[in-house]
């Protein structure tokens, strides 16, 4: 990938805030504005313009072959998953974002469209795959399987050899004790132990 390379951002609620700064940190896209129907078109977040709505699409394309889902998620992984689907239907590539105060293994492997954000932790072995958040300070630890549309939030600890199924939430300061296996869509409190295997449907 080149440096610089121009980059959308799809969703300007509070987690956009965050992912701003995260790409800023990386010095390594330039965000050519936020796309979001809830926000007033020409309006200006954090210096960068809110675009208007969908007819304004290949515009758009043109000017950044990239983009990011800013969405956050908490109950479910449905929105992010739909824009996700939106982004490379559309002909944008995702971006793999990774703060510059992030550290991610070098054995470990992130997939397209996730972010790691400040003081992240991804360790060896590990693979997380795409349109993922891992929130800040969250650890993934060694040789973990965190699906697609997985949330890791803040301050969560994954142990190692974890496996999360694809559009997960893990809460905030949660811990996964390690070889915990969770199936899709799981749902862990912020705060929560998980001490056992959940088998699919078991309703975490
Ligand atoms: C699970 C969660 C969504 C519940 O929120 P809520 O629906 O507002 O829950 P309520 O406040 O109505 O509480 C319902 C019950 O569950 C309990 N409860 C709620 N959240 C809990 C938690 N995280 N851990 C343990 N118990 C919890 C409450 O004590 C309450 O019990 P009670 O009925 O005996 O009083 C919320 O606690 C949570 O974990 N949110 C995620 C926060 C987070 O990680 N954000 C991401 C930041 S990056």
């Amino acid at each position: 990938m080149k440096k610089n390379e121009n980059l959308l951002l799809l969703g300007g609620g509070g987690h956009c805030r965050s992912c701003i700064e995260v790409i800023e940190s990386t010095g390594q896209w330039r965000i050519i504005g936020i796309v979001d129907p809830n926000l007033p078109p020409g309006s200006m977040l954090y210096g960068y313009p809110v675009l208007g709505d969908d007819d304004h699409l290949a515009q758009w394309r043109d000017r950044a072959s990239y983009a990011l889902v800013t969405v956050g998620q908490i109950h479910t992984a449905q929105v992010r998953q739909r824009l996700f689907a939106w982004l490379t239907e559309n002909g944008f590539s995702a971006a793999t974002v990774i703060s510059s105060r992030a550290y991610v293994s070098p054995r470990a492997r992130i997939g397209a469209g996730t972010i790691v954000l400040h003081d992240a932790l991804i360790n060896a072995g590990s693979i997380v795959g795409e349109n993922c958040i891992v929130n800040t300070k969250a650890l993934i630890e060694h040789d973990c399987r965190v699906g697609a549309h997985c949330h890791i939030a803040t301050g969560a600890r994954v142990n190692g050899t974890v496996r999360i199924g694809a559009g997960s939430f893990i809460g905030s300061g949660a811990i996964v004790v390690n070889d915990v296996v969770l199936p899709e869509n799981s749902f862990i409190r912020a705060g929560e132990l998980v001490r056992r295997s959940c088998a699919e449907g078991a309703g975490i």
